[in-house]
């Protein structure tokens, strides 16, 4: 058959018909133990009766009218996402690419706005903003970028994890603005930094008086244990973008913004036609009332760490795995040599994985999975694992 589709994703030969909690049935009614949540979107599994409560009960009401009028579901989740956050102000649109556009618009303007012409945003190797024109400039993956110069300006890249090298390029360049940077990095391979990485960055910022920007599409809405990332580190940032989670499947992103940073987007400075509408706010305020009623944020943090001890337990081992890291359920199992193959091989066992950094297995479970399904996860991947390196000569 022909499809009509541009071929931009390699797809894996399946189609998913409906979802319960962690598990996706396939049209052959077929269950697959999803270990990726749809990449850190679907944190509450799939098909949670809350979310689909709420959707359900505001599509009978109102799905959209425009954010030139007052939408009290915005406001109702915008309120939730302050209180939950501690920063100040947010702005509502559709995708993580959005949000973090919005966040770079911010930064510019913050530049313009203290006479600077040519705003620079320091961004790191190996990070991951987005597909947009902006973003994917923003983005340290050559691959990413590939075809599509000339890339958007303004953005000066360092060594992840490297403190010294963001301080080497602010006193070389008088145009930094701000500071892009995940928390941990998803795509580019679940890279978790030095515990006050962010601290010191937060540091950084307040010393040079640029914004302290923090991506946290893919570790926040309480993916690492706590609602965000950076509240383990006790700091706030002067912008956060969420997306992903935020509607556990239904497109919504955030960018959310503090103090000096939280004016700067003025009447008409940005906008979106369905950033924000009714329905995608009511999936969002549904979301986080779940993750507090079942106490999942803190959960995520015991689940996590109890699966990498059973993986590293039972990996301990096997020469070609060389590291085993999470923050709460964002888990990377990164072996000695790229293993893109291991998707196939655990989709053939009814398990959904990813490899990213070519040579990095990521999970990141619904934050609803259960004991048995955690054991499930780590038995059979222990098993495909074992057997794909048993192959390596
Ligand atoms: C850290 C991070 N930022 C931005 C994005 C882009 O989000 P979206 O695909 O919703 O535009 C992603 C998506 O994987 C991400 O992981």
């Amino acid at each position: 058959m022909t499809s009509h589709i541009m071929p931009t994703y390699n797809r894996l030969p399946v189609i998913f018909e409906r979802g319960e909690g962690v598990w996706l049935i396939d049209t052959n009614n077929q269950r697959y133990l999803d270990a990726l949540s749809g990449i850190a979107v679907c944190n509450l599994g799939h098909a949670h009766p809350n979310i689909t409560k709420a959707i359900c009960t505001q599509s009978e009401k109102l799905l959209h009218t425009s954010n030139i009028y007052n939408i009290a579901n915005q406001e109702i989740l915008a309120d939730k996402l302050i209180s939950k956050s501690g920063m100040s102000n947010v702005f509502f649109c559709n995708s993580g690419a959005e949000a973090n556009e919005a966040a770079i618009k911010i930064a510019r303007k913050y530049g313009h706005e203290k006479g600077i012409k040519n705003p620079a945003i320091i961004v790191m190797e190996k990070s991951f903003h987005g597909r947009t024109l902006a973003t994917l400039s923003a983005t340290g993956n050559a691959k990413v970028q590939q075809g599509f110069g000339p890339l958007v300006e303004g953005f000066i890249r360092v060594p992840y994890n490297n403190v010294m090298a963001i301080k080497n390029a602010l006193d070389t360049n008088k145009h930094i603005v701000a500071i892009l940077v995940e928390p941990i990095q998803g795509e580019g391979g679940i890279n978790i930094p030095a515990d006050d990485y962010l601290n010191q960055i937060r540091n950084i910022c307040d010393q040079y008086q640029i914004l302290m920007m923090l991506d946290e599409i893919q570790s926040g809405v309480g993916r690492t244990g706590q609602f965000l990332a950076f509240q383990h580190n006790n700091i706030l940032p002067d912008v956060c973008t969420l997306a992903k989670a935020l509607g556990n499947g239904v497109p919504i992103g955030a960018c959310l913004a503090s103090g000096k940073a939280a004016e700067i987007l003025t009447t008409g400075a940005h906008g979106s036609t369905f950033g924000g509408n009714p329905l995608a706010c009511a999936a969002g305020i549904a979301v986080l009332d779940t993750l507090d009623a079942d106490n999942l944020i803190a959960l995520a943090q015991v689940k996590g760490d109890s699966l990498r001890a059973k993986f590293a337990e039972q990996l301990a081992a096997n020469p070609h795995v060389i590291d085993i890291r999470n923050k709460g359920l964002m888990i990377g199992i990164e072996l000695d040599r790229p293993c893109a193959d291991l998707v196939k091989l655990a989709l053939e066992q009814h398990l959904l994985i990813n490899v990213t950094n070519e040579s990095t297995i990521r999970l990141l479970p619904p934050l609803i999975i259960n004991e048995t399904e955690s054991q499930q996860l780590v038995n059979t991947l222990v098993a495909i694992i074992t057997d794909y390196t048993a192959k390596i000569h």
